[in-house]
């Protein structure tokens, strides 16, 4: 569970990057972040994984607040950033064991997960060759494995589909929703809306910093009265006036 309580943030003192943010996500359910470029959704989940601070509120993951207990609430989860370009001069198996250490998965225990998912996502044939040598879509799936690997109950995911081939992005879909459906957490960003309105249990819309809506499908439409997609909504939603 993550909880985003009265949460702000500003970069230069002016325009409000996040504006009085609050939202909370429960155990067992897929909530996918959605909004226009700029809207805020990167800055709200650098301040969920601790890489930037809020200037206001507070966030707590499995109970454990991000700012009091840095180091207990980053073991609760596992990150996948919009940009997988990091630790290129490491081999892609070289990175599994250095995430496997960092959150001491056991060798059997990693031995036998970084087979599981190299066969899963077809990349045994590739482990042994440096990230930098690796497609945007590849890099992105050692990222993704690195985050399985060690198992974490909180998965969050920033635009975690982009550049992932439909294989790929069907087999991460489907292990966001068995994750869910085993009662964990699953926050992820996109822009995708097709993606949103058939993998997500609720969705939370972001524009300008500014909650829009959070909650299911279902409670949309009714909120809007309206038998439209999902699509229709949002950009009526996140018009510039
Ligand atoms: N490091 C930064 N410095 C200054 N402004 C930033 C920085 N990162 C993001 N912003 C601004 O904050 C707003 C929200 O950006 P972001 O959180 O990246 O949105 P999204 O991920 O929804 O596209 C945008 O107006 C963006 O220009
Ligand atoms: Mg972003």
């Amino acid at each position: 569970m993550i909880e985003i309580k009265n949460v702000s943030k500003s970069y230069n003192g002016t325009i409000k990057a996040v504006d009085d943010l609050n939202i909370i996500i429960p155990d067992g359910e897929i909530v996918g972040f959605l909004g226009p470029n700029g809207a805020g959704k990167t800055t709200t989940i650098k301040m969920v994984t601790g890489i930037t601070k809020p200037d206001s509120g507070s966030i707590t993951i499995n109970g454990i607040n991000v700012a009091d207990n840095a180091l207990e609430a980053k073991r609760q989860f596992g990150f996948v950033p919009d940009s997988p370009d990091m630790f290129l001069r490491l081999k892609g198996l070289e990175y599994l064991n250095f995430m496997s250490d960092i959150y001491d998965v056991d060798g059997d225990t990693r031995k036998q997960r970084i087979r599981e998912l190299a066969e899963r996502f077809d990349m045994e044939s590739v482990l042994t060759d440096q990230i930098q040598s690796y497609s945007h879509g590849m890099r992105q799936k050692i990222v993704i494995m690195g985050v399985l690997v060690h198992s974490p109950s909180v998965w969050i995911l920033d635009e975690p589909m982009t550049g992932l081939d439909p294989r790929s992005s069907f087999l991460l879909k489907e292990m966001m929703r068995e994750h869910a459906d085993s009662g964990k957490t699953v926050f992820f960003s996109t822009h995708v809306l097709e993606v949103a309105e058939k993998l997500c249990d609720k969705v939370a819309i972001i524009n300008k910093g500014k909650l829009q809506f959070y909650g299911t499908m279902d409670e949309m439409r009714e909120h809007f009265m309206t038998d439209d997609s999902l699509e229709k909504i949002f950009l009526e939603m996140t018009e510039n006036e």
